[in-house]
Order: structure tokens, then C-alpha cells, then sequence
């Protein structure tokens, strides 16, 4: 039986969400596996979109399904090493969410559409144009590669009413990776 490999999703402040993500320079089975293993994720947290570092993966890897919808993979992608080489059209502000910021929805603005050049899962070139939901999808997920997450795109006011639940998460981070107390410092 061959083991499956099971995220969990990181948390605002895990520190590997604040890293910019390397570049994948292997396309094969692993990677596929990791790939199945982050749309699992996104699924069975009712994402629309996963990065890498969200699953404490340091490298260029996103999966999107903007329909949520696992039974409708009409949408689904994975983007390998992508870029945004272009964002383009009308500015347009939408609450977002994200998973590594659990109940928290901020008000974001973006550029409608994006233009990103990427590998798929095998290392074949990818050139693509989003707009609307999509391609503000993308550009989220694009984010968590160059280490910027929701927290920097909020508003003040946003950051101001949030402030409770984000204190929260570093307060639940800090506790979880309390280093363990030293032994012998004092009384020596
Ligand atoms: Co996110």
C-alpha cells in the first residue's frame, strides 16, 4: 500500500507563509502526488485555491477550482512556477478569505483580469488569461508565493476590526511552538 500524503493546512503566523517560494525544478511523481494531495486539501476545506506554502511547502506550487465544486473540475489547475506577467482591467474590491486565516474576510481590491505563464504537473508550458472570480483567485494564491498574505492587502479599518481574531492566531501559533523550558538555568 502506498502511503498518502495528508496536509494540514498552516496558519497565520507560521513563518513559512512569510517566505518567498522556490521555484520546482522536478516534474515527476512526487510532484503529482503533492499536487493530488493540495486539491484534496482545498476540497476538504471548501477552498477555491491552495498555495503551496499553505500546506508548509516552501515552492511554486498553486491549485485552483473557482466552482469549489470537486465533482466540477471545469476549473480546476494546477500552476507550476507561475508568473503574473500581466494584471490588467478595471479595478474591482471583493471580501476574501483565506485558509491559513480562519473566519477572517477582509475586502480586497484587484485588477480584473491577469495574464500568468506557468508549467502544468508535467512541466508543459502554460500561457493563460483569468478574469473575474478566477483571476482573482489566481492572484490570491500568487500572493502566498511572494510571501504576502491577506493581513497586507486589508484595509486599516479592516486590520482594526480583525485585530481580536488575528492577535488570536499569533497568541494559538506562539502557545503551540512555546520552546520547551530549559532545564537547569537556574539552581545550577
Ligand atoms: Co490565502
Amino acid at each position: 500500500m502506498t502511503e498518502e500524503l495528508n496536509y494540514i493546512v498552516t496558519l497565520y503566523p507560521t513563518p513559512v507563509l512569510r517566505k518567498e517560494a522556490a521555484p520546482v525544478e522536478t516534474f515527476n511523481e512526487d510532484l503529482a502526488k503533492v499536487v493530488e494531495a493540495m486539491y484534496r486539501r482545498m476540497y476538504d476545506s471548501k477552498g477555491v485555491g491552495l498555495a503551496a506554502p499553505q500546506v508548509g511547502l516552501p515552492q511554486r506550487i498553486l491549485v485552483i477550482n473557482p466552482t469549489g465544486e470537486p465533482e466540477d473540475k471545469t476549473g480546476e489547475l494546477a500552476l507550476i512556477n507561475p508568473t503574473i506577467v500581466d494584471r490588467f482591467g478595471d479595478e474591482s474590491t471583493y471580501e476574501e478569505g483565506c485558509l491559513s486565516f480562519p473566519g477572517i474576510y477582509a475586502e480586497v481590491k484587484r485588477p480584473d483580469k491577469c495574464k500568468v505563464e506557468a508549467m502544468d504537473v508535467n512541466g508543459e508550458k502554460l500561457e493563460l488569461e483569468f478574469e473575474g472570480f478566477a483571476s482573482r483567485v489566481v492572484q490570491h494564491e500568487y500572493d502566498h508565493l511572494q510571501g504576502i498574505l491577506l493581513v497586507d492587502r486589508m484595509s486599516s479599518a479592516d486590520k482594526l476590526k480583525h485585530r481580536s481574531a488575528l492577535e488570536g492566531l499569533v497568541a494559538e501559533y506562539k502557545a503551540a511552538n512555546a520552546p520547551a523550558p530549559k532545564r537547569g538555568m537556574f539552581g545550577r
